[in-house]
């Protein structure tokens, strides 16, 4: 197994925690949240994960300030979502900026989470219940085909 840190930012409902848990589960990897990674030592790790929730079609700011404040360059990186539809179309933007920060992108994973913004709060939310069993399986999955 690969050394790994997944940093991540979860806010809505806690629904991209759940992934980072799983895969930390799955595969050893270390979790840390934006809030808590400034001291972190990149160096120690041969992968790093970053996601969030979706917020207006891409990551959550402070996921993107977090990323910018390390040198990824050379870097084997990740990335995933949630988001109401579970659309992996919205890890392009985050997978950009790492690209051009020179990292190596290995991998992008996405699955839906539970969503109540705006107007879906007034009809109960939608994508209830996500992520689900088989999104926690298909996100083991994923980090294993990463990290092994
Ligand atoms: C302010 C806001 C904007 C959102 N924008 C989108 C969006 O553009 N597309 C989408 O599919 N879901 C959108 N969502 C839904 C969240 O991405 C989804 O609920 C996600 O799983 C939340 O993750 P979290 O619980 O880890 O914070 C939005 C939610 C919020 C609160």
């Amino acid at each position: 197994m690969k050394k790994c840190l997944i940093i991540y930012s979860s806010y809505h409902h806690g629904n991209t925690a759940k992934l980072a848990n799983a895969m930390a589960e799955a595969s050893g990897a270390e979790i840390r949240t934006v809030d808590r990674v400034q001291d972190a030592d990149l160096d120690q790790y041969e992968i790093i994960g970053f996601g969030s929730g979706i917020a207006y079609g891409k990551h959550y700011d402070k996921l993107t300030k977090a990323m910018n404040q390390f040198r990824v360059q050379g870097k084997d990186v990740f990335v995933f979502s949630t988001s109401g539809t579970g659309n992996i179309n919205y890890n392009a933007a985050l997978i950009d900026l790492l690209k051009k920060s020179g990292a190596s992108v290995i991998g992008s994973f996405a699955c839906k989470g539970y969503d109540t913004f705006g107007p879906f709060k007034l009809i109960g939310g939608v994508s209830k219940g996500h992520p689900n069993s088989d999104d926690l399986a298909a996100a083991k999955k994923f980090i294993q085909r990463m990290t092994t």
